[in-house]
C-alpha cells in the first residue's frame, strides 16, 4: 500500500528522510482494527519525528501521522484517537507514563490503511467533512484541553494565544471565540495576524509587543521565543498553559521570580483523552465550527504537504486525502 514514512532521521534536514512509497499492508494485533484512510492532517509532530524527537532510529522505517479519519470495520465513518495507552492502563490515557502517539511506537496514519485499538475509534459526526474530522485528534484536541480543561478561563475571560497561524493556534482562536472567550493573538506576520482577527480573535499584536491589558491565561506552544512575554502579560494569579516549544525549550530567562511573586501558574497540557475528543467532535457539529484548512494534497504528493508545513507559511491545517 502507499504510505508516507520516515526512512532516516536528520536534525538539520528533516525532509531528507521522508519517503512516499510502498509499505506492507498492516496486520492488526489483538484488539486493534483496520481503518481505510479518507483524510489525514499534518502536525508539527511529524517534523519532530523526522528529526528524531520521540522516534529513535531503531524504530525506522515508521509510517508518519497522528491524525486521521476514515472507514472503520463494518463501514462506520470514524475518527482515530491518537493516544495509545499501555496494556492494562485505566483512567485518563494522557496521564499514562507509558502512552505513545500513533507514529511513535506503532505505525502512523499516513497510509491507505492503518490500524488502531478498537477502543480508540470515535464516530465521525454526520455531515462533517473528512478534512475537518482529520483535523481533530491532535491540534484541535490539544487546543480543547488547553482552553477548557486546563486554562480555568470562563466565557468573557481574556486569553492570549502565542503564534497566529499554527494548527494549535488557529484551533484555539476558533474554539475560544465559539465558547465566548476574548481571544488575543500574537504573530510574526501582518497577513496572518489579520486572518486571525477574521477567524474570531478580538485583537492581534506583533510578537513580543506590550499589551494594553493583562490577560487571564496564555496559550503557549512557541516556547523559548515567547516565554518571557507570556510571563509578563499575565495578571497576578493567571496561568500559562503550555503544550509545546517549537522555538526551543530553553528560554534565556526562566522568569522564576516573576512566577512566584505574582503567583502565576504554569500548567503542562498534552493532547486530550477520548472523552474530550468526543466532546470536541460534538462541539464542532453543534457550533458549526469548520477548522481552517490551509491546503490539501493527495497522499501521493505528501512531500509537498511537508514542505508547506516546514516553510511555516501555512495558516491552519495542512491536509492529505487518500
Ligand atoms: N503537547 C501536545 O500534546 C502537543 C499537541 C500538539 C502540538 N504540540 C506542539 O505545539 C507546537 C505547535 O504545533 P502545531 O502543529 O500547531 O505547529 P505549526 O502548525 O507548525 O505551527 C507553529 C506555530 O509556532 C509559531 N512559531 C514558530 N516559531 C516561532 C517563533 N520563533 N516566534 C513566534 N512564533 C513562532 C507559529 O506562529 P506564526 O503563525 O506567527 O508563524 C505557529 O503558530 C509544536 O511544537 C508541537 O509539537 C504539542
Amino acid at each position: 500500500m502507499l504510505a508516507v514514512y520516515a526512512q532516516s532521521i536528520s536534525r538539520t534536514d528533516p525532509l531528507s528522510g521522508l519517503v512516499v512509497g510502498e509499505r506492507p499492508d498492516p496486520e492488526p494485533q489483538q484488539g486493534w482494527v483496520e481503518v481505510e484512510l479518507k483524510a489525514a492532517t499534518l502536525n508539527h509532530h511529524d517534523l519532530w519525528s523526522l528529526q528524531g524527537v520521540g522516534l529513535p532510529e531503531s524504530r525506522l522505517p515508521m509510517i508518519l501521522g497522528c491524525d486521521a479519519a476514515g472507514i472503520g470495520p463494518d463501514g462506520q465513518e470514524v475518527i482515530a484517537h491518537s493516544v495509545i495507552p499501555s496494556p492494562g492502563w485505566s483512567g485518563d490515557e494522557t496521564l499514562d507514563p507509558k502512552r505513545s502517539l500513533l507514529s511513535e511506537v506503532h505505525q502512523g496514519t499516513f497510509s491507505e490503511r492503518f490500524t488502531v485499538p478498537a477502543a480508540n475509534l470515535v464516530p465521525k459526526p454526520e455531515g462533517m467533512s473528512w478534512e475537518t474530522a482529520a483535523s481533530l485528534p491532535t491540534a484541535w484536541l490539544t487546543a480543547y484541553r488547553m482552553l477548557f480543561t486546563n486554562s480555568g478561563v470562563t466565557p468573557g475571560g481574556l486569553v492570549l494565544v502565542q503564534g497566529a497561524g499554527g494548527g494549535v493556534a488557529t484551533a484555539c482562536i476558533q474554539l475560544g471565540a465559539a465558547a465566548g472567550l476574548r481571544v488575543w493573538v500574537t504573530g510574526r506576520d501582518e497577513a496572518k495576524m489579520e486572518r486571525a482577527v477574521e477567524l474570531g480573535a478580538e485583537a492581534a499584536f506583533p510578537s513580543g509587543e506590550r499589551l494594553p491589558e493583562k490577560v487571564d491565561a496564555v496559550i503557549e506552544t512557541v516556547g523559548a521565543a515567547t516565554w518571557s512575554h507570556s510571563v509578563n502579560v499575565l495578571r497576578p494569579g493567571g496561568a500559562i498553559v503550555i503544550a509545546g516549544a517549537t522555538s526551543g525549550d530553553a528560554p534565556t530567562k526562566a522568569e522564576l521570580t516573576k512566577i512566584f511573586f505574582r503567583q502565576l501558574r504554569v500548567i503542562g497540557s498534552t493532547m486530550g483523552n477520548r472523552t474530550e475528543l468526543l466532546r470536541l467532535a460534538k462541539l464542532m457539529q453543534t457550533a458549526g465550527i469548520e477548522p481552517v484548512i490551509d491546503s490539501t494534497y493527495p497522499l501521493a504528493d505528501a512531500r509537498s504537504a511537508f514542505e508547506r508545513l516546514e516553510s511555516g507559511e501555512n495558516f491552519g491545517k495542512v491536509a492529505l486525502t487518500a
